[in-house]
């Protein structure tokens, strides 16, 4: 079977809507959302709904979950994601509020595990580095373990035979990580809402769960219609800004 392995939308409707199509285009026939549903974009209440549709469906909270849901202090924040999770508890209804406060932080289901930034550290963890990795490695009940949180595309798998006793990159579009089976891995599908890596498409993948393999997909989407709903709001203009440029 395929799934549709998704993160950080962060309330940005028109990239996910590109993102499910394409997905379900490539026969995708279950989803998983690593967390960070909402924050930052201007329509929170449309992208709760659209995910809470998705069966079979398996989703964790991010931390601008749990901050929209009043379950996460925001003195952490910078002012621009807090301006955002401001905006987003303003105008949240109470089916999207009970759809973020009833996402639990961590979910082994179907043969892989699903956490928001990292297995030990679920709301606060940003997984980028090997040792970080192999910090984590032990506490992956079910691997593949699928995370977001980075924004990036960090793919971490142990493996003895490589000289650092770990395997690290970061997936471009289209490119292929195996997952074999009994070895731990962590994979990051990238940002729908808010890529970071220079390129402004959005970012998911297709997990194989069958050939234990997942490929990473970009898909376009219509950025500046998105920006103009933020710019109606009064989002932060650097926030509408930087989907421009991917960062
Ligand atoms: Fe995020
Ligand atoms: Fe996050």
């Amino acid at each position: 079977m395929l799934w549709g392995v998704f993160s950080d939308v962060h309330s940005n409707f028109e990239a996910l809507d590109a993102v499910l199509k394409a997905l379900a285009k490539e026969g995708v026939k279950g989803w998983v959302c690593c967390g960070d549903v909402v924050g930052y974009g201007a329509q929170p209440n449309e992208v709760c709904e659209r995910i809470a549709t998705l069966k079979p469906l398996h989703v964790v909270s991010g931390n601008h979950d749990l901050a929209v849901a009043g379950k996460m202090d925001i003195t952490w924040f910078n002012d621009y994601a807090q301006a955002a999770v401001m905006w987003s508890r303003e105008v949240l209804k109470e089916p999207a509020r009970r759809f973020l406060a009833a996402l639990p932080d961590r979910v082994v289901a179907d043969g892989f595990m699903v956490a928001h930034g990292s297995p030990r550290n679920p709301a606060e963890e940003y997984l980028l580095t090997r040792q970080q990795f192999l910090d984590n490695a032990s506490l992956v009940k079910v691997a593949p373990c699928f995370v977001g949180h980075s924004h990036l595309t960090w793919c971490f798998t142990k493996d003895p035979a490589s000289p650092l006793g770990t395997r690290a990159l970061m997936l471009r579009d289209g490119q292929t990580i195996s997952a074999p089976l009994g070895v731990s891995c962590i994979f990051n599908p990238g940002s729908v809402g808010q890529p970071r890596d220079h390129d402004s498409r959005a970012s998911c993948g297709v997990y194989d769960d069958e050939k234990r393999t997942f490929r990473l997909l970009r898909v376009p989407y219509d950025i500046e219609k998105v920006q103009k709903a933020m710019r109606e709001v009064a989002l932060p203009e650097l926030l509408v800004l930087r989907l421009s440029y991917g960062q």
